[in-house]
């Protein structure tokens, strides 16, 4: 039988084969060697227990379960009472006077960034994004039948504002940032978010329409040493920003998420109608009930972020005693490190590997150069996995030298 799926879609096994391929890999090695003796960097998936609120909040939803429409559809932007709540907390965090028109309420970031691209952009239009870049953006930008571009950074992780400007055209549409960044841990700076804005403020207007500005933030709560993640809306008027439960209240499977659109943006009701008819005909209709309800019970509550903290520091002290060079995290749960002189990342991995240590090619975000450890495993893992990191890298420097 021909034609099962389109090519399309089987050449994407192919493109996002890395990280499933490190999931299988990590499965194969737990099977055999036991998991305890695996050291598994390769998944963001936050391990530390979601704080009591949840559970608080789940065990009052079946208390009140068996009343009519408790578990209902409702208006396709989420509850009124979640999209007040988080007008209230963004226009604090954002700086700028957000109402709940201006919410919508998402199946996570990914659904978020899903509802804006089918809203915003068309066909053969182009999104930027800096390198290193969360790479399942290639297929959302793609499924909508648009290009990805992603443009190279200078060396620190910096923004490269003037390759930015170079690689904008007229099929720009939005260019999608990221910061805390998964894989480099990096935030993007208040300077840095003014000097895109005024290239892109100036690109708008010489193309005559808006080239949005999408502020993907996820972790924006997992800052360390006093780090400041700077807002986004005051700057730009085309801007979004994009937040996400599944790190702070460690709701990943549970899919809760939202948009915020710029309330100074022009004609602003129109693009927010427009990604709450797009959340609706994606088939998300909206987000789950018990999540919302969850999220408004856990206002102002988080996951402890020191524990993520004792772990970084644990992991930066394992990579220096091995001599990785790194740049240390900023935020977010994720090493960026260098691949050793003379080794390519795919050929580094297996390395890792060898040795009981799985983390992911740099190439999956963008960045050969480089391969992404995960610190969602107990600072006692990370510590333990010491000795192996080591015998990695005097095996990396009696190979190449
Ligand atoms: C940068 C980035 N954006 C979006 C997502 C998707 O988040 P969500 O689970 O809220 O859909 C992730 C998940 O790891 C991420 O790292």
């Amino acid at each position: 039988m021909r034609n099962i799926i389109p090519d399309q879609i089987e050449g994407y096994f192919e493109k996002s084969s890395l990280i499933r391929k490190m999931f299988e890999v990590g499965i194969s090695m737990k099977k055999q060697f036991g998991a305890e003796n695996i050291y598994d960097f390769s998944l963001g998936n936050p391990d530390v227990p979601p704080p009591k609120e949840v559970g608080e909040s789940l065990a009052k939803q079946a208390e009140e379960v068996s009343q009519p429409l408790s578990m209902g559809y409702m208006p396709n932007a989420g509850l009124p009472a979640v999209r007040e709540m988080l007008a209230e907390d963004l226009s604090e965090e954002q700086k700028v006077e957000l109402s709940p028109d201006n919410i919508i309420v998402s199946c996570g970031a990914a659904g978020a960034i899903n509802s804006f691209l089918r809203a915003a952009v068309e066909p053969d239009e182009e999104v930027i994004c800096p390198i290193p870049f969360f790479g399942e953006y290639f297929f959302y930008v793609e499924n909508f039948g648009a290009k990805l571009k992603p443009v190279q950074s200078k060396e620190n992780f910096k923004l490269d504002i003037d390759a930015i400007e170079a690689t904008i055209t007229e099929k720009t549409r939005a260019i999608i940032i990221n910061s805390p960044n998964n894989p480099s841990g990096q935030i993007i700076s208040e300077e840095e978010i003014i000097a895109l804005s005024a290239v892109l403020t100036k690109k708008s207007e010489e193309y005559d329409r808006p080239i949005y500005l999408i502020s993907d933030e996820p972790y924006r709560f997992l800052i360390f040493e006093n780090a400041h993640v700077p807002p986004i809306l005051p700057h730009y008027e085309f801007s979004l920003v994009i937040g996400s439960y599944s790190k702070s209240l460690s709701l990943a499977g549970a899919r809760i998420g939202y948009i915020a659109t710029n309330p100074n943006m022009r004609e602003v009701a129109k693009l927010t109608a427009a990604i709450t008819m797009t959340t609706r005909v994606l088939g998300f209709v909206n987000a789950s009930i018990i999540a919302q309800k969850i999220i408004l019970h856990s206002k102002g509550v988080g996951v402890d972020v020191n524990i993520y903290d004792e772990r970084r520091i644990a992991m930066a002290k394992v990579l220096d005693e091995a001599g990785i060079k790194y740049q240390m995290p900023k935020g977010a749960f994720y090493f960026f490190p260098e691949v050793p002189e003379g080794f390519d990342d795919l050929e580094f991995v297996d390395l890792l590997q060898k040795h009981k240590i799985l983390g992911v090619p740099g190439r999956a975000f963008g960045a050969p150069k480089f391969f992404r450890l995960s610190f969602c495993v107990s600072a006692k893992v990370i510590e333990a996995s010491g000795p192996a990191f080591k015998a990695v890298m005097k095996e990396a420097r009696s190979t190449k030298s």
